[in-house]
């Protein structure tokens, strides 16, 4: 392959990962949001009203596996970037000079990725796998006054209830993710174009203020059943 096509090639797989990235961060805010109603409302309702709503709005059915595919692009795109990167540059980067010129987050993505991933791994098994595929008696327990819908709320509240392990574990893959973000966000823009100096440094605060927008929104549900029951 020509010098140019090398190039050309290797932005458009950095490419992907940043659409793909923007792309999960946006599920994730969403998926945030709606997960804070466990923590503004103890009878339940709201967040089972939501959950119900995403379960069935055929939008949002269309949108599964359309994430799935993203999350799949995502991880495998990165670990090909990685090796390529690997390969181009044998010797490797004095560790204290990279260590003055970026973050840490920056300079462990692949390791904080890898962790997200073996969270979702254990999150997926917890709630999706339980209201998909396997089922729970907590999920047919009586939502109240409103009929015909899974009780998500029992099954998320009783594992958080009944274990500071997992709440601790939630709160990890919260503060993983958030900390993937900060770096993740700004550097899906630079990859984009969107890389001059004034955008540069506000796209870098912005990363950081999403970043830890991430890692408080997730971590205070499982802090909020840890200290409140
Ligand atoms: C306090 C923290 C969290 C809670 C309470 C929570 C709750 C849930 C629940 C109830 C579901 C099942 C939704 C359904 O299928 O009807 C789910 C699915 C999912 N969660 Fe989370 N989640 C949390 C954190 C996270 C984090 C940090 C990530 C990202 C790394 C994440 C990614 C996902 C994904 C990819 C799915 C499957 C897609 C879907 O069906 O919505 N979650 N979560």
């Amino acid at each position: 392959m020509s010098k140019g096509s090398l190039l050309s090639a290797s932005i458009g797989r950095k490419l992907l990962m940043s659409v793909t990235g923007l792309f999960l961060i946006t599920f994730i805010l969403i998926h945030m949001s709606i997960n804070l109603l466990l923590i503004f409302d103890d009878s339940g309702e709201l967040f089972n009203v939501a959950a119900h709503f995403m379960a069935t709005n055929p939008l949002i059915k269309i949108m599964e596996p359309v994430l799935a595919i993203g999350f799949l692009v995502h991880i495998l795109w990165s670990l090909m970037i990685t090796v390529q990167n690997m390969k181009a540059r044998p010797v490797g980067y004095n560790k204290s000079s990279q260590a003055i010129n970026s973050s840490w987050a920056s300079r462990n993505m692949l390791i904080l990725g890898a962790m997200i991933l073996v969270f979702l791994g254990l999150h997926i098994y917890d709630f999706w796998w339980k209201i998909k595929v396997a089922g729970s008696p907590l999920l047919e327990m009586s939502t109240g006054s409103v009929e015909g819908m899974h009780n998500t709320y029992a099954l998320v509240t009783t594992l958080f209830k009944g274990s500071v392990i997992y709440c601790l574990i939630y709160i990890a893959g919260g503060a993983l993710l958030g900390l993937h973000i900060t770096h993740g966000f700004w550097s899906a823009f630079q990859t984009i174009g969107l890389n001059n100096i004034i955008w540069r440094k506000r796209l870098f605060v912005l990363a950081n203020i999403i970043g830890w927008i991430f890692i408080i929104g997730f971590s205070s549900i499982p802090l909020y059943f840890m200290i409140k029951f």
